[in-house]
């Protein structure tokens, strides 16, 4: 005879009576035959095998039952497990299977189709147009000089000669670069690609052959004629006995490059404080030839009717800014003209709103042609 069980509670073994024991098989099983993914299964399975899981609870209390109840318990849930870890088993199988089924049919590979018919992509026109204007001066004898995009302000305007506090600075519509504590760093986006002059005639022994295509910043709105971020590029000759004829000369050759020969240029006083004399540029319209300004002509949607596009600022380097670089204003003399790429553009191609040379869509740009 064993000895009388003391311990036994009939409260903590509640959890094996066969009908617990049965109740928490089927809610096992039917919450693994509920799961509808491997992650689902993977919970389920922790929720009714795992540490925790009802199952496993009821099987710690055993040794709570009188000794000769033990075994028969043990076996129910022993059992109750089983069929449990069957079901779980069954359920992965059918699940493992639909994963592969899915994974054939979602990464199938037809080996039939076309490789070769990717979409090529198109160099964007401002770039084509900013490397053609180059190479007409590398093809006579400049060469490409670059400087930053945040340019410190000293070269942007003081070396170039825009007094400090003088309005010029604030009608370029500059972004100013925040310094610490909301102070200015002495930094700015450059407004225009003439701070590259300074660091050009700064580095560069001479005579001084150089052009500077390069992109720009001006706090304008987005319209059809602005854009606050735009190309620019800058011409510059320094050397001994240089005079506007040169200017002219280089100009004409440049718009004879770019649309063709034949066409007059005009230069106009206009003021700009690093040249002196400074011109404005303009060309004889290359659609109407100057027509639509003649009494009865057709009207030109290029040139407005004027027969003139206006396509540059230029002048003879200011003595004050050779001076700035350290080069003798008595021995050498200088030109510049500066120009925007997407004005350019828009002129040579009769483009009517600068937005479309940002907003990036490929047929726009393919409508040019894919240059190397
Ligand atoms: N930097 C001027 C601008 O952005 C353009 C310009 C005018 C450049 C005259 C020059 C120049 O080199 O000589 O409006």
């Amino acid at each position: 005879m064993s000895a009388p069980n003391n311990t036994y509670d009939p409260v903590r073994v509640a959890a094996l009576a066969p009908a617990e024991v049965d109740r928490m098989t089927r809610e096992a099983v039917e919450a693994i035959a509920a799961a509808g993914t491997l992650d689902e299964l993977r919970a389920a399975s922790l929720a009714h095998l795992g540490r925790h899981a009802p199952l496993t609870l009821a099987g710690a209390e055993i040794g709570a039952l009188p000794p000769q109840a033990r075994a028969e318990a043990g076996r129910r849930i022993g059992a109750a497990k089983q069929r449990v870890a069957q079901a779980q088993a069954a359920r992965q199988a059918e699940l493992e299977a639909e994963r592969d089924a899915r994974v054939l049919v979602d990464e199938v590979a037809d080996v039939t189709l076309p490789w070769d018919r990717q979409p090529a992509g198109a160099r964007h026109p401002v770039m084509t147009l900013a490397d053609r204007l180059a190479d007409v001066f590398i093809g006579m004898g400049y060469e490409i000089a670059e400087g930053p995009e945040v340019e410190a302000e000293w070269f942007n305007f003081d070396a170039l000669n825009f007094p400090p506090d003088h309005p010029a600075r604030e009608t370029q519509d500059s972004f100013f670069v925040a310094g610490p504590h909301g102070r200015r760093s002495g930094m700015v986006l450059r407004t225009h690609t003439s701070p590259v002059q300074i660091r050009a005639m700064l580095s560069r022994p001479l005579p001084l052959y150089v052009v500077s295509p390069g992109r720009c910043f001006r706090s304008d709105t987005l319209d059809a004629t602005h854009s606050p971020v735009f190309h620019q590029m800058e011409a510059l000759a320094v050397d001994e006995g240089l005079t506007m004829a040169d200017l002219r000369g280089a100009i004409s050759a440049f718009v004879e490059a770019l649309f063709g020969p034949g066409l007059r240029t005009r230069l106009r006083p206009d003021f700009f404080p690093f040249t002196e004399p400074s011109a404005d540029v303009s060309m004889e319209c290359h659609v109407c030839r100057g027509a639509s300004a003649l009494p009865g002509g057709a009207p030109c949607r290029v040139c407005k009717s004027q027969g003139w596009v206006e396509i540059a600022g230029c002048g003879m380097v200011n003595p004050r800014v050779l001076r700035a670089c350290g080069i003798d204003p008595g021995r050498y003399s200088g030109f510049a003209f500066g120009l925007g790429i997407e004005r350019s553009l828009m002129i040579r191609s009769g483009l009517a709103d600068i937005r479309d040379t940002i907003e990036g869509d490929v047929r726009f740009s393919r409508a040019f042609g894919v240059e190397e």
